[in-house]
């Protein structure tokens, strides 16, 4: 078969049934990437004969005679950027870049007229990370051909400024490679066989005819797994999750759950052999609903495991219980208050969805080292715990990563680079996994489940007299991030309001259900849910604006904060910066105005106004550390090294500014390496929105000592990007370095130990119309403001927070992972699964509070998860609003809303 691709001649035969994206990769076309394999993300569209399509629908066999066109085919004759490519690059058309090349390639089959109808016809390209209102801009002015540029670009690109990312071209010509994005010719690829059941003890397994099939060079049963248990969670503390994991077990605790991995050359010959391991096993008893695994009779999901392994209660399936309050009996207190409130609010089950599934490439250097490529947000972590598992030392074990494709807390996890170890170690050879989407909802982890029960009580003036709450949490079959989760759950939705007696109890549970896990917002998404929206229902009931309702009871700079952490919960929260009243009176200011889309006509449709308050600290409780280095190189340029991950948070662009601003050289000037065992300082990680807080203190910190360093040497003078002034004449940054005697660099390091937290905030407010004919909620109007301290780069953040409201809006409205009587998974696609796509999200105008943050790098705080977390409640209270009854269960689905118009019951 003969075709051309990008306009050079392909004469090659397809494997049978072979796709075309697979195909494309096979003969180097890396830029085409997998997000799906289904036809619905639209990661891999190119375009075939001119007219774009998504390359894994195609059969490769079509191709004889075709022309194909990747994104790597757009560029002009002399590799200038094509208008698209161009404007995606002036209008951070991106974030972690995984959607970018299929958007540009649909994109650039579209004509001025297609703008018209551009949700439409960009339908069938998801994007999990930006809202879209940056790619929808960035195509309308790429397709006029325009690339107007707006707002501050500084070149210089130091802090304040939007810098542009340093990957940014290399993102919309797909030449920035993410974790697959490698050669792996000569490579096996690794396969796995998952449980059919939810809870089964397997007799015996049987794996002689898989180890005797075609191709198959290793087949791992827990026969042949090291006998230790651990979390595929990752937290700076280890003991933080509880050790519930065997890497291959005999007994398995959920469908899908790992029974047996296939090790082949091809990836068709590991699946064919998965198929061919005899599995006998004796199925259990399986519970799946959190509420009867507490109760007495329940079948145990890990009768073993005892507070020794974190798991507080083993006999009723609890891992965690928190029982506690303060300011004495909020039973009385209830009784005793004015107005009194309480409902029962619960959560559904989220995918992260990001585009780059799941996976790992493992490797042995010269040395005989393991080396693991991971999609991972914790390459230190990571490290550490493999080599644990696996019985290295750690020095023997090196962990890195590409730019990771999105992750959302998923990727602070070790779902593939412990059986990819191993079968490194094994075979000696490379080996790769890469998860299927459907093995992203069956094999990961999901947002925790949540049923939170809220009663408020208040005086007269809609003063909080008692506050109570009963929460519980499905971890699933397995703990990882359930303590953490639970802690994180009632802490600031409990603290954002004074109250003198409050009361909580809190405990999450193991069922037989897919595994939860670190979700963006990690749980407080979940109970901000129920608390705002009873907020809310105080409100309505107590005569009072919500605005005001919430001014006279929010906790003010200075204000005790009584969290649920365990130990001393204050001794590294504070108050170094207060913006919550300025984001109340931003989001207030912004409805009142009236302005946004007009209500749809008709006698059925209803409106309301709704808004939720959040708030969030700047990191993690326990630590959460960086070390890093600035190097100055020859010819004036600079390296930073940091071990935290870019996976479209944006930490790379803000460390360039960091660095330059403290250097005063240009953010262009500045080399960043992140993500490396081997080649960065030690970081936890890149969770709990740390990537400013801590590393980039880190880095303020390493630039600041490469400066005195550099000072020394000539004597003090002004630092500037092409040397130093002094008193006596000019250095060249060269004569800095031959000075020092040292030719090949001079480096400083920063030390950020992470221990002090800030409190962030934000207010989400909506309008919306609910047509009560047919349940649909259309959100006209939807607006954040956040106090994120000093803004480092006001675009980014736009961003971070437009993305965290659009994914906010999909949990309210349509996102839910449906489980089957037996445990299966229902809806393993995103066919029907639901991610937004462009035509399902509103614009969010964002505010930003003013504020400055003594903590924080250059004042600044963190937000990339915080925005997700009050848009739900905001919008529940806007249904509320709009019909007069609340929902109570989300998502808020066309049925549910619809039933709840209609009277019934909106579960
Ligand atoms: Fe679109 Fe990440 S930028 S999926």
């Amino acid at each position: 078969m003969k075709l051309h691709i990008n306009d050079t001649e392909l004469e090659a035969e397809p494997a049978p049934g072979q796709c075309t994206r697979t195909f494309l990769r096979e003969h180097g076309h890396l830029e085409v990437r997998k997000g799906c394999d289904a036809g619905d993300c639209g990661a891999c569209t190119v375009l075939l004969d001119d007219r774009p399509v998504h390359s894994c629908l195609i059969p490769a066999q079509r191709l004889d005679g075709a022309r194909v066109t990747t994104v790597a085919g757009l560029a002009g004759p002399d590799g200038e950027l094509h208008p698209v490519q161009q404007a995606f690059v002036e209008k951070f058309g991106y974030q972690c870049g995984f959607c970018t090349a299929g958007q540009i390639v649909t994109a650039s089959a579209l004509t001025a007229d297609d703008l018209d109808d551009l949700p439409r016809r960009m339908k069938g390209n998801l994007c999990r990370c930006t809202g879209y209102r940056s790619i929808r801009e960035a195509i309308e002015t790429g397709v006029r051909r325009g690339c107007a540029v707006d707002g501050p670009r500084a070149a210089e690109g130091t802090v304040g400024c939007s810098a542009r990312p340093p990957a940014a071209e290399r993102i919309v010509t797909s030449t920035e490679p993410f974790t697959f994005d490698v050669d792996l010719t000569g490579a096996l690829h690794l396969r796995v066989l998952g449980s059919p059941h939810a809870h089964a003890r397997i007799r015996s397994i049987d794996a002689t005819a898989a180890r005797a099939a075609p191709g198959v060079a290793l087949v791992l049963t827990h026969h042949d797994v090291p006998d230790l248990r651990y979390s595929t969670a990752r937290h700076e503390h280890r003991t933080d999750d509880p050790d519930d994991t065997r890497m291959l077990d005999d007994v398995v605790r959920h469908v899908g759950q790992r029974v047996a991995a296939v090790v082949a050359e091809t990836p068709a010959q590991a699946e064919a052999a998965c198929a061919l391991i005899a599995v006998d096993y004796e199925v259990l008893p399986a519970v799946l609903d959190p509420e009867a695994a507490r109760l007495p009779g329940a079948p145990l999901v890990h009768p073993d495991r005892t507070p020794a392994d974190r798991v507080d209660e083993s006999s009723r399936n609890v891992v965690l219980a928190l029982h506690g309050g303060h300011g004495g009996d909020v039973d009385a207190a209830l009784a005793g208050s004015v107005h009194t409130v309480t409902g029962t609010w619960r959560t559904s089950r989220v995918s992260h969805a990001q585009l780059e599934c799941h996976g790992a490439i493992g490797s042995l250097d010269d040395d005989g080292r393991l080396v693991v490529r991971a999609g991972t947000q914790v390459p230190f972590l990571t490290r550490a715990e493999l080599a644990r598992v696996l019985g290295l030392d750690p020095d023997r074990v090196r962990v890195h990563t590409a730019r990771v494709g999105g992750g959302f807390g998923g990727k602070q996890e070790m779902f593939a680079e412990d059986l990819v170890g191993l079968a490194v170690l094994r075979t000696g050879r490379t080996v790769v996994h890469e998860f299927t989407r459907t093995e992203e909802f069956t094999r990961t982890a999901l947002r925790h489940p949540m049923r939170v029960a809220v009663t408020l009580g208040a005086d007269d003036d809609g003063r909080l007299t008692a506050m109570k709450l009963d929460v519980l949490s499905d971890t699933g079959a397995y703990g990882n991030h359930s303590r953490g989760v639970l802690f994180h759950a009632v802490a600031e939705s409990v603290s954002v309001y004074n109250c003198p007696v409050k009361h909580l109890d809190a405990e999450v549970v193991y069922t037989n259900n897919v595994p939860s896990g670190a979700f963006r917002g990690y749980g407080l998404g979940q109970v901000m849910f129920a608390v705002e929206s009873a907020m809310d229902e105080l409100a309505i009931v107590a005569g009072l604006d919500p605005f005001d309702l919430r001014r006279r009871n929010m906790v003010r700079a200075g204000d005790p904060l009584h969290v649920a952490h365990h130990g001393d919960p204050e001794h590294d929260l504070h108050w170094t910066s207060y913006g919550m009243d300025q984001c109340l009176d931003l989001v207030q200011d912004a409805l009142a105005d009236g302005s946004g889309d007009p209500v749809p006509e008709g006698p059925t449709w209803r409106v309301g106004e709704g808004t939720a308050l959040g708030m969030m600290t700047t990191m993690a409780p326990f630590g959460h550390a960086a070390t890093t280095t600035v190097t100055l190189l020859p010819g004036g340029r600079y390296r930073l090294g940091a071990g935290t991950v870019e996976f479209g948070n944006g930490t790379t662009t803000t460390h360039r500014q960091v660095v330059a601003t403290v250097l005063g050289t240009t953010a262009d000037r500045v080399d960043a390496h992140h993500g490396d065992t081997d080649a960065c300082g030690y970081d936890t990680g890149a969770f709990a929105s740390a990537g400013t807080t801590v590393a980039g203190k880190a880095l303020h910190a390493a630039a600041t000592a490469l400066r005195a360093r550099i000072l020394a040497v000539t004597g003090g003078g002004e630092l500037h990007a092409d040397g130093v002034t002094t008193p006596d004449g000019e250095w060249s940054l060269d004569e800095v370095l031959a000075a020092a005697s040292s030719p090949g660099g001079l480096s400083a390091t920063g030390e950020e130990p992470g221990t002090a937290r800030a409190i962030t905030a934000n207010c989400h407010g909506v309008r919306v119309a609910v047509d009560t004919a047919t349940g649909e909620v259309r959100v006209l109007r939807s607006v954040q403001a956040v106090d994120a301290g000093t803004v480092l780069n006001p675009e980014q953040l736009r961003g971070q927070v437009e993305g965290g409201a659009a994914m906010g809006l999909g949990s309210a409205l349509y996102e839910e992972v449906y489980v089957g009587e037996s445990g299966e998974i229902l809806n393993s696609v995103f066919r029907t699964y639901r991610v937004p796509q462009m035509a399902d999200v509103p614009v969010t105008e964002v505010r930003y509070a003013r504020t400055h943050d003594a903590l924080g790098t250059y004042g600044a705080k963190s937000m990339s998860e915080a925005p997700y977390n009050p848009v739900a409640p905001a919008v529940a209270n806007a249904i509320r609003r709009a019909l007069g009854v609340r929902p109570y269960h989300q998502p808020f689905s066309r049925d549910r809303v619809w039933r709840l118009a209609a009277g019934g019951t909106a579960s």
